[in-house]
């Protein structure tokens, strides 16, 4: 036979049943044969010596059935219709009126259940046992059952197996494998030479070869065809990671990043980018409203801005939209429904300041939950202002935001929101499909001249979600929040 280069443990382990006439071994014989603790070392010297046939591991594996929580209550208090028994054979007359009143109604209903199943009937409104003998036998023979666990399924009556299996918590089984360990002829005929332990190099260092002790030395051969753990660490959760994507991709284009609050009010939300008061998108269906606080106040000299120009467009020379309109309305607090919210304080507050600004951030809408929607979900907004900024220049923005992003073919179409004109919608091309990702567009003088911003202002805002779903491979949104670890290890570093 060829020398079989086996580790020490394997050559210990094959030595000690060498040396025996036992064949068969369990675990705890061969821990003490071999002066071991840890069990993962016998198991894995008993795999490597079955891999070469010296050894045949036998497993089985038994079950072990024990009380579960009730069980430990049914074991103290005794079982629900034990209990009941022993209340019906104390009291004169066990009425179902009197039984009610004695137990609770989560006992009293399936108590009387099992009481029924043993035979007793229920006559005129009072409970009667047919044979008391044969209920006080069973109700025995259950509580033995009990009394007997924790045991081996096999030592336990079947009958009663299987109706406390049928009861709720009662009992639980666990399964145990045992292993034991029998060495083969092939194993007993391995000669002494090769089970003597020897100190085994696996690892090659500067310092052994500065010597000449590696010429005698004994070297540890790999086994590549072993299975091997794949090595896990911390990492950022992919959206996350996507979002600090993002970040760098805006601050690369020159972009500062605004960080705002979610809550605001329908003025700013809504009245500020020319949404009109009686727009279905600003209804309780599809906006959440705060009950606390009722209101929150805005300067009457902003919401006279807003007012005149939604009611005749002010001296924009638009229109307006008729109508007259509420402060009440407007200064209803909300959970913002896009992040267009925070860009356009922004420049409310900077109106003469040229910038690039962007945000990451939460919106939240009343959408039922399914495979693309979600209540709460991200935008990714941005604004443009500078003089001579156009339409133009808002979509190659766009297009090299994208292309950052690994999606180089992106396309514009027409679409209408009423603060931007022109409206656009953008889309990338993913697996040869066209996918929207947002809107975008010029904000409207109705919107830029109340707040006196005199530069042309390019704005969007896109699904952050929707990318995620893209860059990810998903088809169901809901994958994104549910933390499904098994999910999150799998997935590529952004
Ligand atoms: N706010 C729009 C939305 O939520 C997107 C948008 C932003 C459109 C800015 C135009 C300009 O879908």
């Amino acid at each position: 036979m060829d020398a079989p280069n086996l580790l020490n443990p394997e050559r210990r382990m094959l030595l000690k049943m060498q040396q025996n006439e036992q064949t068969v071994w369990s675990l705890d014989e061969l821990l003490v044969a071999c002066d071991w603790t840890d069990q993962a070392v016998a198991v894995g010297a008993g795999h490597g010596l079955e891999n070469r046939g010296f050894v045949s591991v036998e497993e089985n594996v038994t079950t072990e059935i024990r009380l579960d929580s009730e069980g430990d209550n049914a074991l103290e208090f005794g079982l629900l219709e034990q209990r009941l028994w022993n209340w019906m054979t104390a009291v004169n007359e066990p009425s179902m009126r009197a039984l009610q009143a004695e137990f609770e109604r989560h006992e009293a209903g399936p108590g009387v259940g099992l009481l029924k199943q043993l035979g007793v009937s229920i006559d005129g409104g009072v409970l009667v046992a047919q044979d008391s003998t044969h209920i006080e036998s069973v109700l025995k023979q259950r509580q033995d059952f009990l009394n007997a666990l924790p045991c081996d399924m096999n030592g336990l009556d079947d009958g009663l197996l299987q109706h406390f299996r049928q009861r709720k918590g009662l009992i639980a089984s666990f399964e145990q494998t045992i292993r034991t360990w029998s060495i083969t002829d092939l194993g007993r005929s391995v000669q002494d030479e090769y089970l003597n332990e020897t100190v085994v190099i696996s690892e090659l260092t500067p310092e052994l070869l500065q010597t000449d002790a590696w010429k005698d030395a004994e070297f540890r051969a790999f086994d590549v065809t072993l299975e091997s753990a794949t090595p896990r660490r911390g990492r950022s959760h992919p959206m996350q990671a996507l979002i600090e994507r993002i970040r760098s991709v805006f601050l690369e284009m020159g972009f500062s990043e605004l960080v705002d609050d979610y809550v605001q009010t329908a003025g700013w939300n809504m009245d500020a980018l020319f949404i009109p008061q009686d727009h279905p998108a600003r209804e309780m269906q599809d906006t959440f409203y705060l009950k606390e606080p009722a209101k929150m106040e805005l300067s009457e000299e902003l919401m006279g801005k807003w007012k005149s120009i939604h009611e005749d467009g002010g001296a924009t020379g638009s229109t307006g939209w008729g109508g007259s309109f509420s402060f009440d309305t407007a200064q209803r607090p909300l959970l913002r429904t896009h992040t267009t919210v925070n860009t356009i304080q922004y420049l409310a507050q900077h109106p003469k300041e040229a910038c690039r600004v962007f945000s990451v951030d939460r919106v939240f809408r009343k959408e039922a939950i399914d495979r693309t929607h979600l209540p709460e979900f991200h935008q990714i907004e941005g604004i443009i202002m500078e003089e001579g900024a156009n339409l133009q220049m808002l979509v190659t923005t766009l297009k090299t935001f994208y292309a950052k992003m690994g999606y180089p073919e992106v396309r514009v179409r027409p679409a209408y929101f009423p603060y931007t004109e022109p409206s656009l919608e953008i889309e990338v091309k993913w697996h040869g499909k066209w996918l929207e990702l947002g809107g975008a567009g010029i904000f409207r003088p109705e919107v830029t001249e109340p707040l006196g911003i005199e530069s042309p202002v390019l704005a969007w805002g896109m699904g952050l979600e929707r990318l995620a779903m893209l860059v990810l491979g998903l088809d169901d949104i809901r994958q994104l929040y549910i933390s499904d670890l098994d999910w999150l290890r799998q997935q590529p570093l952004l």
